[in-house]
């Protein structure tokens, strides 16, 4: 029995030397001191034994446990601290690696245009006002003077939500909004969405974008427009660009032009940008018609007032030479990553 005792020792030994795991560990532990063990067996049978081998067995056979169990421990605290390195290695943080950079989100080229133009009508003391995108037919026509059976209010040219409510088809129903809702002198700007019944194709598009501008005080001419339009257009495109206004017709403004801008590309001589000319058109703009002034309740004997209204896209296209309006509404990545 004292061989027998020498050898679960032994054994014990050896294979807590070769176990790597907790498992392992655990294993080994049911193995040598669990109740089915050899060893416990011996411990069991000890009652059967005489009273002075009991006592010399009996103290070997705890001995030996003794020693499997501080074997054991001490393997299992090994075990405890080599996983703790393992663990820490595993979860080490590298202070000094370069981060994962993230992919940066950046302004729509219209939004930046929009922004450009805003800020120079800001820097002349305007504010921003914003319209809704389904106004009233009469915002949207009637109040701007147009007549009962101008072509625009057709069911083929605009998109219509009800008999008395529509998409608007321009910036201009802001015009009526604020002349309703303010007292001059009014100084406001007002961007935003535009719809038209229009085929999409590379000047085109069923949804556009306007900014759209509005003065109104005592005095005010058509000299204070060109003024202010001859100024915006040399801040948008080049200092160097010149001016030219072309008598046109608008129901809300009289009189009315449409502004062109000498040509930025070639400087006037004629290029692909303005298709030879020379000149390219840019808004539409005029003197606020005495009806429309009227149905904002603003004293026509005592105010007068210029408006205008630009595309954006048109705008940005010509700034940014992107020869095609559908490119600003597909979202290609390689196209809108090119303004950031
Ligand atoms: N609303 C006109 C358009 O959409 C532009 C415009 C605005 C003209 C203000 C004159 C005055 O074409």
């Amino acid at each position: 029995m004292q061989s027998q005792l020498t050898k679960i020792l032994q054994e014990a030994k050896e294979q807590l030397i070769k176990a790597s795991s907790m498992p392992e560990i655990e294993e080994i532990r049911v193995k040598m001191l669990g109740k089915k063990s050899q060893l416990t067996e011996i411990l069991r049978s000890m009652g059967t034994l005489a009273p002075e081998e009991r006592k010399e067995l009996g103290q070997s056979a705890n001995h030996v446990r003794a020693e499997i169990e501080k074997m054991l421990e001490e393997k299992f605290s090994g075990m405890k601290g080599t996983l703790r390195e393992a663990k820490f290695k595993l979860e080490r943080v590298d202070v000094t690696e370069p981060g994962v950079q993230e992919a940066l989100g950046a302004k729509h080229p219209i939004t930046i245009t929009i922004n450009e133009i805003s800020k120079v009508f800001m820097s002349m003391g305007y504010s921003v006002a914003e319209g809704p995108e389904i106004e009233t037919v009469f915002n949207n026509f009637d109040a701007l003077n147009a007549p009962a059976n101008h072509p625009s209010r057709d069911y083929s040219d605009t998109f219509y939500v009800t008999e008395s409510t529509l998409l608007r088809t321009h910036t201009s129903p802001v015009q009526a909004r604020t002349l309703l809702s303010e007292e001059p002198p009014i100084k406001i700007i007002s961007p935003g969405r535009c719809f038209r019944r229009d085929t999409p194709d590379a000047t085109h598009s069923p949804m556009f974008h306007q900014v759209e501008g509005i003065l109104v005080d005592e005095g005010v001419t058509m000299a204070d427009l060109k003024g202010t339009l001859d100024y915006f257009a040399k801040q948008i495109f080049a200092p160097n660009v010149k001016t030219k206004f072309r008598p046109h017709y608008f129901p809300f403004t009289e009189p009315s032009a449409e502004m062109d801008v000498s040509c930025f590309k070639c400087g006037g001589t004629g290029c692909r940008v303005c298709k030879g000319s020379g000149w390219i058109e840019i808004l539409g703009c005029g003197m606020v018609h005495p009806n429309v002034l009227q149905v904002g309740d603003i004293d026509v004997e005592k105010y007068t007032g210029f408006a205008f209204g630009m595309g954006v896209e048109r705008i940005a296209m010509l700034k940014y030479g992107v020869d095609d309006i559908r490119l600003f509404y597909e979202n290609d990545m390689r196209f809108i990553n090119q303004f950031k």
